[in-house]
């Protein structure tokens, strides 16, 4: 099937180019993004293959469908960028990659929760200064504090096993209750308990109607002082106003976001030669206790890997007809 790929970076044709030599579909890759102005450049192909910050709302699709587009293959978990409604109403068909590796996604946020409190960020710089000093990079033991996981699927899942293994105590929301969850310990409750107890909350929820500004001045109300907060999952999750006044109040004394609700605009290109004209996004790097990382916690070869065969697959279940499992319904 031939297939034009929007947002493709190297990596992406690296391992698409590779692993589609068990498939054998025509692969065409574009830089741009997809939208309103690119998305007649999928013309010739039936299938696009788009990623997380991709725009494909409805007229989007719409010019989609008239350059011949039949299926939607997104090569990622979350599909909060697509018009599900849209899509079903044209015929277009919607593919994800429900899983690749959650241990990619729940080792980076032990990553953030792990440099963020021992400063490992700060204290890289000051080594190499020569600045031995300790004076603000001390840390506490993760072993005996609570942790709130909110969303306990996949990467929720794994992440609450890591911490398990370091000794902290795992409380659990969910609005699915979790078998495997109750199995290796971890107390499900509400959310409102989550945030009195929780000396570190972390986000594992999809982005949805309901999560939407899930984290915002009420919610950090009801938190413990100096409470530390992880978001892998999206941006849009967290109201980035209000977490930035919890930061100046030092509510939250410790950020650690690998998403951001307007990431669309910065995230994954090279700005490092422009001025950031995203005020917010500037407020939250001035903060030493905030440590961001560009949408990189799938960034592993293995998630790679897997997410290039499963996306191909997909596309060859459809050209095939055959039952498409890891079809997204609206
Ligand atoms: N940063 C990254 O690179 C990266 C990579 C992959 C996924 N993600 C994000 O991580 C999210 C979780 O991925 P996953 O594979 O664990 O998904 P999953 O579908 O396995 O788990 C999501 C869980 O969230 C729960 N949930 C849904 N609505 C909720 C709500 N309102 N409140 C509480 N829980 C709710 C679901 O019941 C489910 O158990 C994805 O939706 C995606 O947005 C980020």
């Amino acid at each position: 099937m031939n297939i034009t790929f929007f947002n493709s970076k190297a990596y992406d044709q690296q391992f698409f180019t590779e692993a589609n030599r068990d498939y054998e579909h025509q692969l065409k890759f574009l830089e741009v993004p997809l939208n309103e102005h690119t998305a007649v450049l999928a013309k010739g192909s039936e299938a696009v293959c788009i990623f997380v910050n991709d725009l494909a709302n409805a007229p989007v699709l719409h010019l989609l469908k008239e350059a011949g587009i039949k299926l939607i293959a997104l090569r990622c978990a979350g599909y909060n960028n697509v018009d599900l409604k849209a899509a079903a109403e044209l015929g277009l068909k919607v593919v994800r990659v429900p899983a690749y590796s959650p241990y990619a996604v729940a080792e980076h946020t032990l990553a953030l929760i792990l440099a963020l409190n021992r400063k490992t960020h700060r204290a890289y710089n000051r080594v190499r200064e020569g600045n031995f000093a300790l004076n603000g990079l001390m840390g506490f033991d993760l072993h005996g504090r609570t942790v709130g996981i909110i969303g306990l699927g996949k990467i929720g899942l794994v992440t609450a096993r890591i911490l398990k293994g370091f000794g902290c105590r795992v409380l659990g929301y969910d609005i699915r209750n979790n078998e495997e969850a109750i199995q290796i310990g971890i107390e499900f409750t509400d959310l409102d308990s989550v945030y009195a107890h929780s000396d570190i909350i972390s986000l594992h929820c999809p982005l949805t109607p309901q999560t939407y500004h899930l984290i915002n001045e009420e919610a950090i109300g009801k938190m413990k002082a100096g409470v530390m907060l992880i978001n892998t999952s999206r941006g849009a999750i967290i109201d980035t106003q209000a977490v930035i006044k919890g930061l100046k109040s030092e509510k939250i004394k410790y950020l650690g976001l690998d998403v951001y609700e307007e990431e669309g605009d910065l995230f994954f290109e090279d700005l490092s030669n422009k001025v950031i004209q995203d005020d917010v996004f500037m407020r939250l790097l001035s903060f030493n206790n905030v440590l961001i990382t560009g949408h990189q916690a799938f960034f592993t070869t293995d998630a790679l890997q897997s997410i290039a065969h499963v996306t191909l697959q997909n596309i060859t279940d459809f050209e095939q007809g055959n039952d498409l499992t890891n079809e997204v319904l609206p």
